[in-house]
């Protein structure tokens, strides 16, 4: 059973919640509330508990119970967090990551996807402030349902009113079930630049911060799917619920992507992994004797055309990292390595691509029109790309 978290903030909407919990029961979820004061001075937390059978989450320092803090409890216990009525306050506290009584320090610890219903005076939501904060919100992956236009509690009419419950439940239950398009999918995806040893201490790397793949982790596994994330990047949060398998050298990863590609659905090489390796890695430091050192490189297993050529069930996604002619190299990688769907970058522009935040990537699929998907954060980039992986796998 889907676990649901139901924040209430200070509006004179929160009686409309009330209803809004007992459909989300009626649907067979479980729900538990968190409320700040300002709701509290709405409606009564006793309400809640006893529509819930459970303590509703009033204070931030409310007694321990078995050693669990309750609010981060409460973020890690959810599938989905929603924010019903979202007052102002509560959502420039969410697009600036204030964490200052229970619900905004639950909500800033939430990593599962969150929503957001707002409710004001109208002034309120038009004022440029508010505007700039939901927009944060949205580019930080959060799912807002705007307001409608009505007769607001100041007695006159306009946009700012929250909408009914049963519109509320039917837009939120929509949200959450097609975001499970990837349910019971088993993905891989690699993440990082791999790193090749030239001694004990010294690495040959390459500027791939690991970013792109681990947006897409969270997304998939955020869509319902089993991911098993191949990273070369420790410090990187992983994202709840997916397994991480650690690998420097690109033969590492190989052996790690190998033994997982029989089982999984769907491969999403967003690695840079590295075309040559030193031959002999020194055992030893090696000293700066002479004026110049020579390495030897030799090649590197093409994993992406391994994993073409042994392609059966799975659905194949290559990345392209190029600083020209993207789209002849692009079209031949898709070709070469037998591949489903080729994602291409063009790291020549320093605003997007690696070690940035943003993105802007091109589709390419056999036989099909390249699709231009505009600069966005990479999690918004990872939920196109995922759309298109949705659509081949089911
Ligand atoms: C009668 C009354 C009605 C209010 N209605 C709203 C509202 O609908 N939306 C809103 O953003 N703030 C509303 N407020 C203001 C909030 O309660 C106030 O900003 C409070 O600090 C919000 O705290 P919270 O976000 O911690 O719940 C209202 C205040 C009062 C006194």
């Amino acid at each position: 059973m889907k676990k649901i978290a139901v924040y209430v903030t200070g509006g004179v909407a929160c009686y409309k919640t009330v209803s809004f919990v007992r459909l989300l029961q009626k649907a067979g979820y479980q729900v538990r509330v968190a409320m700040t004061k300002a709701a509290q001075e709405f409606v009564n937390p006793n309400l809640f508990a006893s529509l819930l059978k459970e303590p509703v989450l009033t204070d931030l320092f409310q007694p321990m119970e078995q050693g669990k803090i309750a609010h981060i409890e409460l973020a890690d216990w959810c599938d989905y967090a929603i924010v019903v009525p979202a007052t102002a306050n509560i959502i420039a506290k969410m697009a600036q990551g204030i964490a200052d009584e229970v619900v905004s320090t639950s909500l800033l610890a939430t990593a599962q996807p969150t929503f957001v219903v707002p409710a004001m005076n109208t002034k309120m939501y038009q004022a440029a402030s508010t505007q700039r904060n939901l927009q944060t919100l949205k580019r930080d992956g959060v799912k807002i349902l705007d307001p409608v236009t009505g007769l607001l509690a100041e007695g006159y009419s306009g946009q700012g009113r929250m909408p009914e419950p049963t519109e509320i439940a039917t837009w939120f239950l929509s949200e959450i079930t097609s975001e499970q398009k990837l349910k019971n999918k088993r993905i891989l995806i690699t993440a990082g630049g791999t790193q090749e040893a030239i001694d004990p201490v010294r690495l040959i790397v390459n500027r791939s911060s690991g970013k792109m793949g681990y947006a897409l982790a969270k997304a998939a596994q955020q869509q319902g799917a089993q991911v098993t994330l191949v990273s070369t990047v420790p410090a990187l949060p992983v994202p709840t619920g997916v397994e991480v398998i650690y690998v420097q050298s690109a033969q590492e990863m190989r052996q790690a992507v190998l033994k997982t590609y029989p089982q999984v659905d769907a491969v999403i090489m967003a690695a840079a992994v590295a075309d040559y390796r030193v031959k002999n890695p020194a055992p030893t430091k090696i000293k700066k004797h002479s004026e110049t050192l020579t390495l030897e490189l030799v090649k590197n297993p093409d994993i992406l055309k391994e994993l073409g050529a042994q392609k059966e069930q799975q659905v194949l996604v290559g990345f392209a990292a190029e600083t020209h002619d993207l789209q002849h190299y692009a079209q031949q990688k898709l070709i070469q390595k037998n591949l489903d769907l080729l994602v291409a970058n063009d790291v020549s522009r320093k605003d997007i691509g690696f070690g940035s935040n943003d993105n802007e990537v091109i589709l390419f699929q056999p036989e099909q029109a390249p699709i231009l998907v505009a600069k966005a954060d990479k999690a918004a980039i990872a939920q196109q790309i995922l759309a298109v992986l949705a659509s081949k796998l089911s």
